[in-house]
């Protein structure tokens, strides 16, 4: 192994990720193959890392989570890191605005074994959640937002409607290589990740910490809060 000084930062942080991912037994059959098959379909490699998709399922089983609500399938990828960490009779809602995407996803889910305690929703989500009380779910005990970056403070909106005193909710895509604090930019995506960062800024009913991200999906972030 090279000598770490030596190496540029890109390569030094995938070196890290890779010695974790065999270290701490990160990754799996199950995971990578939805990986392939993600990729195969034509679907852009934007899913979490394996680090990352991990943490979400022990911060997921930390908070001991039933109903997971999940807001951007993408491939099913991060689906089955949550869903990993439910108990036998726990449901996991998620939401994919693309048809295909959620065939893939449909598709992945079962070869992982949880067809049967998840459900996809397809569509425009900020439209399809309000199916949610009508299927049974009532709150929810873990929320993920991953989806279409413009609609962040329409999802967080919904997230606390669907939430009780400690549910915990995790959002990606935060940092977007540090462009968040960017006040006056008009580039894709960063005023509405901006307005919701501020919509929690001023919610009273949410504690919050945002965690800065680097490896081998580059640099970003994660929102973690915890409904009070
Ligand atoms: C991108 C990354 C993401 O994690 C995501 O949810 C959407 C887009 C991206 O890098 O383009
Ligand atoms: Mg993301």
């Amino acid at each position: 192994m090279m000598e770490v000084s030596r190496m540029n930062k890109k390569d030094t942080r995938k070196a890290v990720d890779a010695y974790f991912d065999d270290k701490l037994h990160i990754s799996d059959e199950t995971t990578q193959a939805i990986l392939h098959k993600n990729e195969k379909e034509g679907l852009q490699s934007i899913e979490v890392a394996s680090a990352h998709g991990k943490m979400l399922y022990l911060m997921a089983k930390m908070s001991g989570a039933k109903t997971i609500l999940e807001i951007g399938t993408h491939g099913g990828y991060s689906t089955v890191w949550l869903a990993r960490a439910l108990p036998e009779d726990g449901r996991l809602a998620t939401f994919e605005a693309k048809q295909r995407h959620a065939r893939v996803a449909e598709e992945n889910i079962a070869a992982a074994g949880f067809a049967d305690r998840v459900e996809i929703f397809e569509g425009d989500a900020t439209k399809t959640l309000r199916v949610l009380k009508k299927r049974g779910f009532e709150t929810f005990d873990f929320i993920f937002i991953d989806a279409n970056k413009d609609n962040y403070p329409e999802y967080l909106e919904w997230a606390l409607e669907l939430s009780r005193s400690g549910t915990v909710i995790v959002a990606d895509n935060v940092v977007r290589k540090g462009r968040i604090i960017e006040e006056d930019t008009d580039k894709k995506n960063i005023p509405h990740l901006r307005k919701f960062i501020d919509l929690l800024s001023g919610d009273d009913r949410i504690e919050a910490t945002a965690i800065q991200t680097v490896g081998d999906k580059g640099y970003d972030g994660f929102l973690m809060a915890m409904v009070k």
